[in-house]
């Protein structure tokens, strides 16, 4: 799609709901998939798989999941029969850092070597096979990075790649509004005071009042965290 095509279709599906745009991407890409991990994405695959049952669904386990995300993970496939491919980390990579640096090295060096392993690597993967892809971000799940999220983007990391963002307008509140209406599964951390979830080491519940953001890489200053799976140059 060209520049001035894509701005022309973000105008109208900046305004419509996430029904509606999962709608648009779904019967215009063939080669697309979801990327899932959170609350938010069963949304996503909840909605979808009332369009196309058979829609592709990815997810990074980057071997440092909770417990509860990989049960969470393993229901969500069972209870819409998913088409998921799980993706990994190279065993080499992830043997190479950790027998330089232990299994921690996050805590001291900042987590982005690690995320780049574990998450970014093999997102690249999953994604050399598509056309487009669709992701379950928020603008209110991170204000200081995703403010300006669209419904549909060039991927600003991928310049040949489409990626949607659904749920853009949607609140943290809306997804769970859907999430309990329709009895979609969650992951039983939500249980205990986690919000925004991510691997075991780098996750945290959080405290009344607190942003849900707060819970992922706390250990590190400033607000723009963000693993590296979303490059945040809306243009
Ligand atoms: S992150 O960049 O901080 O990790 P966040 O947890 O907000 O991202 O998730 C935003 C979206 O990125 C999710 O809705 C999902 O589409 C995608 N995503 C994040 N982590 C994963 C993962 N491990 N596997 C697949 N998709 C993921
Ligand atoms: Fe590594 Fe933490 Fe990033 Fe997971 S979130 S890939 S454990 S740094």
């Amino acid at each position: 799609m060209k520049k001035d095509e894509i701005e022309d279709v973000k105008k109208e599906l900046d305004k419509k709901e996430p029904q509606e745009i999962i709608k648009y991407a779904l019967s215009n890409y063939k080669k697309i998939a979801i990327a899932f991990s959170g609350a938010e994405d069963v949304a996503l695959i909840d909605l979808a798989t009332k369009v196309d049952k058979d829609v592709k669904v990815f997810t990074l386990d980057t071997g440092r999941l909770n417990p509860e995300t990989y049960d969470f993970i393993d229901r969500v496939r069972d209870s819409y029969s998913l088409n998921l491919e799980t993706y990994s980390p190279d065993t080499e990579a992830v043997q190479k850092l950790v027998n330089a640096k232990g299994l921690f090295s996050f805590y001291q060096d900042g987590h982005k070597e690690c995320c780049g392993i574990r998450k970014v690597e093999p997102l690249k993967r999953a994604l050399s096979k598509l056309d487009a892809w669709i992701t379950g971000q928020r603008k209110d799940s991170n204000p200081s990075t995703r403010n300006a999220l669209p419904a549909i983007q060039r991927d600003p990391g991928r310049r040949e790649l489409i990626k949607f963002n659904p749920m853009a307008n949607w609140t943290l509140n809306q997804i769970w509004g859907y999430i309990m209406e329709n009895r979609v599964p969650h992951n039983k951390l939500h249980d205990m005071g986690y919000v925004s979830i991510g691997c075991a080491p780098c996750t945290r519940p959080i405290l009344p009042g607190q942003h849900e953001r707060e819970g992922r890489w706390w250990w590190e200053s400033g607000d723009k965290r963000e693993c590296g799976l979303h490059l945040t140059e809306y243009k």
